[in-house]
């Protein structure tokens, strides 16, 4: 029972006149303290294959990069391997999280140049990384806070449709051979690809990177919510959703909003020197049950709802659903309610998602694990009773 929307990125574009037109999300990178640890981290709880190294062992010398694969999910962990590393500032100011959410278009130069020209600020000027058997060329601009965009063009051996079948990433890569790769394929997570990406920016800001997106990537705004939407008794945030012209990614970005009590928002901001950066990224399934079930049997640490939640949530999600002549959810109600999964509806369907707690010990980025039922939303109606969650776990850190 598959209905999920296809990813739009397992088609990559024909060429087109608009240097910005994003065939795929390459990678997203995170700065880490210790990559090959952290990949076994990830690799261990959320099923991701460690795939390729670029190390002291392979002619890396600045930095050791570890990639992580699962569906067309590609992770990129980085670890600086000397104090000069621009990384390592980076991780002493905000412990590990996500630098670069890195695009593939047809030219990488001509995308950076189009974004500058649309008023983006450089963050790395073109770079052709090069050997006999094809070339990765990298450009990248700034973005919010502590992160950027990067654009990667590839040619030869390492274009993307070979990377995905797991050839080398760019020169300096090995292939990596792991038994928890083994054990991965047996008991697979499911992660199909990174459905929304979302960021915190600082309060009053919101606007600015929506225009931003408008501006310098071509986005154009999806769906708003406003803070009377997301709010608590406590606390509040602001959030507009930003998508690119084909939709291959969706960007809310977050403000926090005045409240009574610490927005989530704010103690993200605080734990994070000040700067924004991204809260979390949201990975497509299309069974989300089995996912859950998967992910839990590993030891991935959920955020728990109240028992409650489920003695409301069927007849909200129901008559939402038989409102706009869509079936009820088809998904074992018991179950469901079981793994702790979230369930929303809006007029074009519904939606089963679940957050995970943060990923390191700063109350920074998480994931989420999300499947789709004809709902393009974020789960609107689960705000509330996810804030209250998220509530209980500031209060638990001494951040309310
Ligand atoms: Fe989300």
């Amino acid at each position: 029972m598959t209905t999920a929307t296809p990813n739009p990125a397992s088609n990559p574009a024909q060429a087109s006149t608009d240097p910005l037109e994003l065939i795929d999300v390459d990678h997203v990178r995170f700065y880490v303290g210790n990559a090959k640890q952290a990949a076994y981290f990830y690799a261990q709880t959320f099923g991701f294959h460690i795939s390729q190294v670029a190390d002291l062992t392979t002619g890396s010398r600045d930095e050791a990069d570890y990639l992580l694969t699962q569906g067309n999910i590609r992770i990129m962990l980085t670890t600086p391997l000397s104090k000069d590393h621009p990384a390592a500032d980076e991780i002493r100011r905000f412990g590990d999280g996500v630098k670069d959410v890195a695009f593939t278009v047809h030219d990488a130069t001509k995308a950076y140049e189009q974004a500058l020209k649309n008023g983006g600020e450089c963050g790395g000027e073109p770079r052709e990384i090069t050997d006999e058997r094809g070339t990765v060329t990298v450009a990248s601009i700034k973005t919010y806070g502590r992160c950027m965009h990067s654009f990667v063009s590839r040619t030869g051996d390492y274009a993307l449709p070979n990377v995905k079948k797991g050839g080398e990433f760019m020169p300096v890569f090995r292939k990596m051979d792991s038994p928890v790769n083994e054990y991965n394929t047996k008991n697979p997570c499911g992660l199909k690809f990174v459905d929304h990406l979302v960021g915190n920016v600082e309060e009053g800001k919101m606007n600015y990177w929506v225009e931003w997106y408008e501006n310098v990537m071509g986005f154009a705004m999806f769906k708003h919510f406003d803070d009377a939407d997301i709010s608590t008794e406590f606390s509040a945030l602001m959030s507009k959703v930003m998508a690119s012209g084909n939709h291959l990614i969706k960007m809310p970005i977050n403000e926090p909003a005045e409240g009574k009590k610490k927005s989530q928002i704010q103690e993200y901001l605080e734990w994070h020197d000040m700067t924004p950066g991204v809260q979390h990224l949201a990975f497509r399934t299309d069974d989300e049950l089995s996912s859950v079930a998967e992910l839990r049997r590993r030891g991935v640490d959920f955020l728990s709802l109240p028992d409650s939640y489920y003695d409301i949530v069927w007849e909200r999600v129901n008559k939402t659903l038989a409102a706009h002549g869509h079936e009820a959810v088809r998904e074992d109600h018991d179950r469901i309610k079981k793994l702790g999964i979230l369930v929303d509806a809006d007029d074009e369907g519904y939606l089963l998602q679940l957050f995970t707690k943060p990923l390191q010990d700063r109350p920074t980025l998480f994931f989420e694990i999300i499947s789709r039922r004809g709902s393009q939303s974020f789960g609107k109606g689960n705000f509330k009773a996810l804030f209250e969650a998220l509530e209980i776990e500031q209060e638990r850190r001494g951040n309310l």
